[in-house]
């Protein structure tokens, strides 16, 4: 079955068709070529695809893209402002919270909702709100302290 959808990403209003079993996920990589959300898992464990959904991180896996209809949806590639990257961004790059960079932009994600919520989070409030982003390289003390380091520049 095909649905007439319409939801607000990165700021911009966009209209699709979509089937039933047709995921966020998918509509967000494939048909706008957004590929900052990876595919990891697909089944909701490892966070590789996590977006902001109405302010809140959802796995872009798990979400039928009908349910995006008249949601505001922020990616990675909506976190910097034109040209200049984000300070949670810059933060991971100075501080080495990627090496391969494939849990990145969910680990980004999670850090900019957390900072939405909580100016200067407690190291502990940070494990916390990277509870479903695994790193397969196990940067995880690198991530911590990036997010730590940004949430001082924050803006
Ligand atoms: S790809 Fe969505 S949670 Fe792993
Ligand atoms: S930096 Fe490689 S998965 Fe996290």
């Amino acid at each position: 079955m095909k649905h007439e959808i319409e939801f607000i990403i990165n700021g911009q209003n966009m209209q699709f068709t979509v089937d039933s079993n047709q995921t966020l996920l998918e509509v967000i990589r494939e048909e706008l070529g957004l590929t900052g959300a990876k595919y990891g898992c697909s089944t909701g464990e490892c966070g590789a695809c996590s977006v902001l959904f109405n302010g809140e991180v959802v796995n872009a896996c798990m979400v039928l893209a009908p349910e995006a209809a008249g949601a505001e949806i922020i990616t990675v590639e909506g976190l910097a402002e034109e040209d200049e990257l984000h300070p949670l961004q810059k933060s991971f790059i100075d501080h080495h919270g990627v090496q391969c960079g494939y849990c990145a932009p969910g680990m980004l994600i999670s850090a900019k909702a957390l900072l939405s919520r909580t100016s200067r989070p407690h190291e502990e409030e940070i494990r916390e709100a990277l509870v479903g982003n695994l790193c397969r390289c196990g940067a995880y003390a690198d991530i911590i302290k990036s997010i730590q380091v940004a949430s001082r520049a924050r803006r």
